[in-house]
């Protein structure tokens, strides 16, 4: 089929080489350009044809135009035995197969363009809560990187305590608002470094209130937010404010959130105290379980751990450490990955290292979804997830770079931005033609990501051995 900018790109295929090859393989139509004609025609196969070709010498082609309205959308290109000569009656016959193929075809790409843009509809929502969110924490955490890596554990939590997929996506979009209230606080109480006294932790106590009053409206997802906001600091044993909720009266997403942010809060370095070691942390945790924490959300907690101290590390605020070492506990993947990490990936710095990790997890995720077949809507879905990411992971390269004064600098800025710009094309072309850009970007983003890290990000090791306080 013919993408926006005029290239045929192959998008499906029967009976060449492998069986059911889930990603048709580009390579099989090489040398094969055969001209748009408005009718089917026959024509043959060149001697300088690609090699995947080579057992099908004689075959002849049957090429099936495909349009949409008048303009050329693509074709079909059949491999027949040369033996056969279709006459002018078969040609006929063929031209009207290929009128009705192209009106399946065009129908299923205006349904596919129109389910992207119900998704748009609904990220756009979610952007907006999100940014909100994030917005209320601007005084505080001036990235915002907290709430994401809260709405992150959150979403861990639920998924080991067994939530459903769209319980969880709710819980994510709603629980960046957990501090909106924050919004009505004054910077005196909401900076202050050291304890708050008793008068100012009342006042801090109403951004619970605030934040319910925010978030009043008939929207689920509001509703879900409003939850949050209002509970996330009540407490299993009823100590908590602002109303002194006790166990299960305690919504559950509250329940979760509460140990989200805890955690996120003990282990960050906030103005008023240091950063807590991990242990410490998980151990307060366990703790307070039927304490100030629901007994069930902290062993759901615990069994979320891996995941939890990868997302911290993916979603941090901290300048990354070159020659800090990881030892995250392994997190299963599935065996049959599209590009599956290995050493020579490496680049030394092993933040880096499993940022990149990361993001070879989505594009196996995305290239799942694409040979799953599972629709546009899902792979605008994975894009998006992606393409955010990428922002994320670029930004605090680009942080580490500019603090130990890395000469490329402004080069691997300049690619990042080629990067981001070409997701964005993608991203766009999804709603022209959904078939074409899916196969167009899986193989882009795999290649410019694994050169990218090898050849670019590469020279990063030079900063390994480096002083922190640089
Ligand atoms: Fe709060
Ligand atoms: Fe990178
Ligand atoms: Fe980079």
């Amino acid at each position: 089929m013919c993408n926006p900018r005029n290239e045929l790109v192959q998008v499906a295929q029967h009976g060449l080489g492998e069986e059911d090859v889930p990603v048709p393989f580009m390579d099989a139509l090489d040398g094969i350009t055969p001209a748009f004609r408005d009718k089917a025609y026959l024509t043959s196969l060149s001697s300088e044809m690609g090699e995947s070709w080579a057992d099908k010498q004689n075959a002849s082609l049957l090429v099936l135009p495909l349009f949409d309205g008048k303009s050329e959308m693509g074709m079909i290109i059949l491999c027949i035995d040369s033996d056969w000569e279709p006459d002018a009656e078969t040609l006929d016959f063929m031209t009207n197969i290929s009128h009705v193929v192209s009106g399946v075809v065009s129908r299923y790409i205006v349904n596919e363009a129109l389910s992207i843009r119900e998704l748009e509809l609904e990220e756009s929502r979610a952007d907006a809560i999100r940014r909100l969110g994030t917005a209320s924490e601007y005084r505080d955490n001036e990235t915002g990187l907290h709430v994401m890596r809260m709405t992150h554990y959150s979403a861990a939590i639920a998924k080991a305590m067994g939530l459903s997929e769209e319980d969880r996506e709710q819980l994510t979009i709603a629980a960046s608002m957990h501090d909106v209230g924050k919004i009505g606080i004054s910077d005196a109480i909401l900076l202050k470094p050291g304890k708050l006294n008793k008068n100012e932790f009342e006042t801090m106590k109403s951004h619970t209130n605030i934040g319910g009053d925010l978030l009043d409206g008939k929207d689920t997802l509001i509703n879900a937010a409003r939850e949050i906001a209002l509970t996330h600091h009540e407490h299993w044993d009823g100590t908590g404010y602002p109303y002194g909720l006790k166990g299960e009266e305690i919504p559950l997403f509250g329940r979760i959130c509460s140990i989200a942010d805890v955690f996120d809060a003990l282990v960050s370095k906030r103005t008023y105290k240091e950063a807590w070691e991990l242990k410490e942390a998980t151990d307060y945790i366990q703790q307070e379980s039927g304490g100030k924490f629901d007994p069930d959300a902290v062993i759901a907690f615990h069994d979320a751990l891996p995941d939890i101290l990868r997302i911290k590390e993916l979603y941090s605020d901290e300048v990354i450490d070159p020659n800090r070492v990881l030892s995250l506990p392994a997190i299963k993947t599935s065996k049959d990955e599209w590009v599956s990490w290995n050493d020579s990936f490496s680049i030394g710095i092993d933040i880096i290292d499993e940022h990149h990790r990361y993001l070879f997890d989505l594009v196996n995720k995305l290239h799942r979804v694409i040979t799953d077949k599972h629709g546009a809507r899902e792979v605008a879905r994975v894009l998006h997830g992606l393409s955010q990411y990428a922002q994320i992971h670029f930004r605090a390269e680009e942080k580490m770079m500019d603090h130990y004064g890395f000469a490329e600098l402004e080069h691997q800025k300049h690619q990042h931005q080629h990067f981001e710009s070409k997701l964005k094309t993608f991203y766009d072309e999804l709603h022209i033609n959904p078939l074409t850009a899916q196969f167009d970007m899986i193989t882009y983003l795999k290649e410019w990501l694994v050169r990218h890290i090898v050849v670019e990000d590469g020279r990063l090791s030079e900063l390994v051995g480096m002083s922190v306080d640089q």
